[in-house]
């Protein structure tokens, strides 16, 4: 009887809560999501860093980026660490390596791949745990956290995000063009949204927040609004 009840009391435990942070290419996504996990004290997933570190140890791997089995294989067993901002890769510093133009470029490839994204699901629901968790990237939502107590859908314009792009690469002491970061922006947009496997779309159930003409900290304290009523909700 001990074994049952002990059975049934952990059946009636909640699940940590999520709240899920979809959106496209430099919405502000990440940022708003560790302001937000920040503010609650709740853990952060950032699921591209993922699909970047992916692509990291592929190209090291020399494997072709079309190979599907062997990226399955790769996102299956890579040895990756995050520690905030920072990853690690078996046991190697990749934090500005999955940040790299190609990189971003082969990330958005791979990610594409149904065998890819199966194989990372598991490993990003991992990260659920209490006190709750801030998830963000394409699919939280819809794949990964269909259960999210609250899904929120991050977009700006093509044109903000491709100056929000550029000031972040100045910024770096970079050089970057805005006529070809808006480029990219579309290109990569048209990729996470026309794929077949988990494509970029907000959910009906999701809350669309536009950031064209608002600041993070506005966007983080209208995600916190957003939740506490949500977590207010029967
Ligand atoms: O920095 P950016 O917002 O462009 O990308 P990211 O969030 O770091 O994600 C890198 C790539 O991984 C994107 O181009 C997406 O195609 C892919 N991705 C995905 O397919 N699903 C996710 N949940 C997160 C990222």
């Amino acid at each position: 009887m001990q074994g049952l009840d002990t059975a049934s009391r952990s059946h009636s435990v909640p699940p940590a809560p999520v709240i899920a942070i979809d959106g496209p290419s430099a919405s502000g996504k990440g940022t708003v999501a560790q302001g937000v996990a920040g503010a609650l004290g709740f853990h952060y997933l950032n699921s591209g860093a993922l699909y970047r570190t992916v692509a990291v140890a592929a190209t090291r791997a020399r494997l072709d980026l079309e190979n599907e089995l062997g990226l399955h294989d790769i996102a299956l067993n890579i040895n990756a660490k995050f520690y905030g901002d920072h990853v690690e890769l078996e046991g190697q510093d990749v934090t500005d390596a999955i940040r790299t133009e190609a990189i971003s470029e082969a990330a958005s490839r791979i990610a594409a791949f149904p065998k890819v994204r199966s194989a990372l699901l598991e490993r990003q629901r991992k990260f659920r745990r209490l006190p709750g968790l801030v998830a963000d990237g394409r699919d939280m939502g819809t794949v990964v956290f269909p259960d999210a107590a609250l899904k929120i859908f991050l977009t700006a314009s093509p044109e903000e995000r491709a100056a929000r792009r550029y000031k972040q690469l100045m910024e770096k002491g970079m050089s970057a063009n805005m006529a070809a970061l808006l480029q990219d922006i579309r290109a990569r947009d048209g990729r996470d949204s026309d794929r077949a496997a988990a494509p970029l779309q907000k959910s009906a159930d999701a809350i669309l927040i536009d950031t064209t003409r608002m600041s993070v900290a506005e966007a983080i304290a209208q995600v916190l609004a957003l939740y506490k009523q949500a977590s207010r909700a029967p």
